[in-house]
């Protein structure tokens, strides 16, 4: 396999949510300012209309991700976000009365365990790259085995060679990190804590420097996903993965779509 399992700090338990949610909520402007919305809408609509099911699953919603304005641009289809340590801020600001079709899982739910997860189309949104190769193969395996409809998404692909990613990491490192101070003015809500977080002690662009560098040699490239999807074929069920594109044709992230032939009622 291509992929190269480098530490990640939100991987770890004990990883503070006071630094997890700020960290998630840049990854949300990041998504927004790459144009990854409508590239996103795209597929989930096609996996809804094919699925017959009108209800969106995220998993690894981190402080909501990018499906809550997903969703905006669908009309009628129902949003259920979840994650391993669901942030707490997202949970109040999602389990909104008035907007009854949204809603934040308030309860751990593990990407892992994908039969367990509530009916509908499952999403995983730069989140697939979190599971290690046993992991991603049983999501994969759960998925075709329960012919339930699946997107995995990456914001990039893993194109570049592991010791070139290690030799600009130095580099790479400081342009996040710069980077970070600038989203920090487009994050909604923009809390004092983020700010503290950014501009006075600036752990936070810190450590989204490190996981978003880490992140990208771990992204499954297209042979490692051929690699994981060996033996899950079947007539019924069928695998599409490829760059994302947006209507100009341009590049935006890669895709693993698994979709159940016939529908379902
Ligand atoms: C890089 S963030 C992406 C958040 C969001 N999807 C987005 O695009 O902004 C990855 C998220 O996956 C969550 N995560 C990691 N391992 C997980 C697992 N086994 N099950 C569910 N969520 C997991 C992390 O807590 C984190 O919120």
């Amino acid at each position: 396999m291509k992929r190269v399992h480098v530490p990640e700090l939100m991987d770890l338990r004990w990883f503070p949510s006071a630094l997890r949610a700020p960290m998630t909520n840049l990854i949300v402007v990041l998504a927004r300012k790459m144009g990854a919305v409508p590239v996103l809408a795209g597929l989930v609509e096609r996996a809804l209309a094919q699925s017959g099911a009108k209800r969106v699953v995220d998993l690894g919603s981190g402080s909501g991700g990018s499906m809550p304005e997903v969703v905006e641009r669908l009309p009628g289809v129902e949003l259920v976000m979840t994650d391993k340590f669901p942030d707490r801020g997202a949970v109040e600001r999602f389990n909104d009365p008035s907007r009854p079709s949204v809603r934040y899982a308030r309860e751990s739910v593990d990407a892992t365990d994908l039969a367990s997860a509530p009916a509908g189309v499952k999403t995983m949104v730069n989140c697939f790259h979190h599971m290690r190769p046993a992991q991603a193969r049983a999501i994969l395996a759960s998925a075709h085995r329960d012919r339930q409809p699946i997107l995995i998404y990456e914001l990039t692909d893993n194109a570049v060679p592991f010791p070139l990613w290690l030799l600009f990491l130095p580099l790479s490192l400081l342009l996040v990190f710069i980077t970070a101070l600038f989203f920090t003015f487009a994050v909604r809500p923009l809390t004092l804590r983020q700010l503290a977080l950014t501009f006075v002690v600036p752990i936070v662009p810190l450590c989204y420097a490190w996981d978003g560098q880490a992140s990208m040699p771990r992204i499954y490239s297209f042979g490692d996903l051929d690699e994981l999807l060996a033996g899950l074929s079947s007539d019924d069920y069928v695998w599409e993965k490829g760059h994302a594109t947006n209507a100009a044709g341009k590049k935006k992230g890669i895709y693993l779509l698994g979709l159940p032939t016939a529908t379902k009622a």
